[in-house]
């Protein structure tokens, strides 16, 4: 692959957003510097920091910039001026809900990972634990998220919809994947209770036997949840709708040791935008204990989807190289914590200078470079 040029647009947004956002863009200018690739960086608003700006949490310029970059970098959003407001008509969740929509990003793809280093880390046992991988698939324009609404002084609902073609869409993303790492596909859904989730599942059963070496299985969400803890070296490629995904992922992170190293991307038609899936941790804002792990793996996302599989791998290397050494932040390291700023620092340095060896393939990322 030959020396890159492209257009990032960030979108810093809220809390611990802008800090984890400046280390991801700090090990890409190292990428950047070691393989002479050129990255030009333009920032841009979205979330509470865009109401307070214009009122508006996703202005109209924000939009045309996303949809003339060649990928999107997002830290993340929130508030709880309006968590704690369930009145307030603007909200910053629209604006990450719409940008979504208008780019029709219609997949969200999580990698969650036991690190061997961090197995003591995580509550959860570690022969339970040690050795899973797996890749959320989760529908992210559809569904309850984004049905028609509405209130009434003593009642609301929330509908959910889906089409036979935004399941097929995805479907076949996550079979594509499924059949590049360990041939299993999960569909997740709650088919003894909701019509959409019998859609779903007639949907993944027609779709079947095109990939015939990937195993498929079908769990209720309910007991999805249950199995994720008890035995996640189950789980390959899951797939499901929005909300399952959504709540699936935060749960998953708990196999990981931290909210805070789950990167995603999502994908759709056009250009695609990569996000750690942790929130924008308010009460650490300006702390300098927000894990910048979970932002710099995303930017290792957006490389590999750049095709630059070399660098993707290099910071995934880099990641390692400090989880190994212990250089965390004090959610997984209370004793010596390291700083955001430091964390970041460690990782970019082993970017720029660090020996280049092809990382073990634990599998997570296997396969974007070819679906999206
Ligand atoms: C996520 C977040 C968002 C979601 C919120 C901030 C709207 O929790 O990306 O997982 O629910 O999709
Ligand atoms: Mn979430």
């Amino acid at each position: 692959m030959g020396v890159l040029n492209k257009k990032i647009v960030v979108l810093p947004g809220d809390g611990i957003g802008p800090e984890v956002c400046n280390e991801a863009i700090k090990v890409l200018e190292a990428v950047a510097e070691r393989f002479g690739h050129r990255f030009l960086f333009e920032k841009h608003l979205m979330g509470a920091c865009a109401i307070d700006a214009t009122g508006n949490p996703l202005p109209e310029e924000t939009v045309d910039a996303c949809m003339e970059a060649d990928a999107i970098l997002l830290g993340a959003i929130g508030d709880p001026k309006y968590d704690n407001n369930p009145a307030a008509k603007v909200r910053p969740e629209q604006g990450l809900l719409r940008l979504r929509k208008s780019l029709g990003l219609f997949a969200n793809i999580r990698p969650v990972t036991a690190y061997d280093v961090l197995l003591d880390h995580s509550p959860l046992k570690n022969t339970r634990i040690a050795g899973a991988d797996m890749l959320i698939f989760r529908e992210l324009i559809g569904g309850i998220y984004f049905g028609e609404k509405g209130r009434t002084a003593d009642s609301a609902y929330d509908n959910c919809t889906y089409s036979k073609e935004e399941i097929v869409r995805i479907a076949h993303l996550a079979f594509q994947s499924a059949a590049m790492r360990r041939q299993k596909l999960t569909l997740v859904d709650k088919a003894n209770v909701l019509e959409t989730s019998r859609l779903w599942r007639e949907v993944v059963q027609e779709m079947a036997p095109a990939y015939p070496e990937v195993a498929v299985d079908y769990l209720f969400v309910d007991n999805a949840a249950m199995q994720l803890i008890l035995n996640p070296r189950a789980f390959d490629v899951i797939l499901t709708e929005n909300m399952f995904g959504d709540i699936l992922s935060d749960e998953a992170s708990v196999i990981a040791g931290s909210l805070g190293l789950l990167p995603s991307a999502s994908v759709g038609n056009h250009v695609s935008l990569f996000e750690p899936i942790h929130g924008s941790y308010p009460q650490a804002k300006g702390k300098g204990i927000a894990n910048p792990i979970a932002a710099i793996l995303s930017a290792a996302m957006m490389l590999e989807h750049f095709n630059l599989q070399k660098e993707a791998d290099l910071i995934k290397v880099a990641v390692h190289n400090a989880l190994e050494k212990q250089v965390l932040t004090p959610e997984l390291n209370p004793t010596s914590p390291y700083s955001t700023e430091q964390v970041g620092s460690f990782i970019a340095y082993y970017v720029l200078e660090g020996a280049l060896v092809v990382p073990h393939r634990s599998n997570i990322e296997v396969g974007l470079s070819t679906i999206i």
